[in-house]
């Protein structure tokens, strides 16, 4: 049995090594795809795959379809936006994830871009603190919770809104629930997007809710740029000089956000907030381990298509 590793943004050289590993510990067939430049690559490769590991790579009907002997996808990291799980359900695959295992390296990168942010993209002017400011995460999930540890270290007062988060989870982390997304985006000088890109969230982020942020705030998204209204984002940069709006995923009028508030907003080249070698390693190695389970037996522990 094959295991294909397709995934147009490579994992770290030593993850990959850790994933063939286990692949072939198991003894079934290790196959890699790379930075593969057109999607009838992977076609091709996942035509006799019976396991398939991906990151960020659309995996559509046609790949499913293509993939005629597939019997697991794993999502080598938290959002599985990118699956068609409808598709694979259908076609009888199971589609998992391996939560939590990249979640460190995002938090890390929320505070690279909210420190270059509160000094001013680094251009030598006088900026400000984190320490003693508010911080709100939007969704305590695996993310919003190390970015909670994080922003302690910092000094932070911290507040979070989840409404599939009890209470108590969140004031064991020494973080005050909220719940209302006005009284988040309203009452924080920071405000940390870790939502999912869902049709309820997509586009659900726009011009009352950043505008309504208090003087001076930065809005920093490493989730994912859908859930983002860009032309309200665009319209409460336009109104409000004073905000600033940093994201790990290029937002689609990036060019023209930069032209018009250049030294306000930072978009990273590629999405790198899972892009290190331990998270590469975690993510990398649960894919592999969880993929060779159900191969093996059926185990599907972390299936998001139930
Ligand atoms: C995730 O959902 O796990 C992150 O967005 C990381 O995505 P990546 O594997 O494409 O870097």
């Amino acid at each position: 049995m094959k295991v294909l590793v397709a995934t147009e943004k490579p994992f770290a050289a030593v993850a990959v090594n850790s994933i063939r590993q286990v692949v072939e510990e198991a003894g079934f067939t290790f196959e890699l795809l790379e930075k593969y430049a057109a999607k009838s690559e992977l076609l091709a490769a996942v035509a006799d795959a019976d396991a398939l590991i991906v990151r960020s790579d659309k995996v559509d009907a046609e790949v499913i379809a293509a993939g005629k002997s597939l019997k697991v996808i794993v999502r080598a990291g938290a959002g599985y936006d990118n699956i068609d799980l409808a598709a694979a359900t259908a076609a009888g695959i199971c589609v998992e994830n391996t939560p939590g295992q990249n979640s460190n390296a995002v938090a890390e990168l929320v505070f690279g871009m909210a420190v270059m942010a509160a000094r001013n993209m680094y251009d030598g002017t006088s900026g400000a603190e984190l320490k003693d400011k508010k911080l709100g995460i939007h969704a305590f999930g695996q993310v919003g919770r190390n970015v909670a540890r994080i922003a302690k270290g910092f000094g932070m007062e911290v507040s979070a809104l989840d409404p599939f988060c009890p209470d108590e989870v969140m004031l064991q982390a020494g973080v005050k629930p909220v719940h209302s997304i006005e009284e988040l985006y309203g009452g924080n000088n920071y405000v940390s997007i870790h939502i999912p890109a869902t049709p309820e969230t997509r586009g659900s982020i726009g011009y009352e809710l950043i505008s309504a942020m208090p003087k001076g705030s930065v809005l920093i998204n490493t989730a994912r740029k859908e859930v983002i209204d860009e032309d309200g984002l665009r319209k409460a940069l336009e109104m409000r000089p004073d905000l600033k709006y940093v994201a790990d995923i290029k937002p689609d009028n990036a060019p023209e956000l930069a032209d018009a508030f250049g030294g306000r907003v930072f978009f990273t080249p590629k999405k790198m907030g899972a892009q290190t070698s331990e998270a590469n390693i975690n993510a990398g190695i649960a894919a592999a381990r969880q993929s060779v389970a159900f191969l093996k037996d059926g185990t599907d522990t972390y299936r998001v298509n139930k």
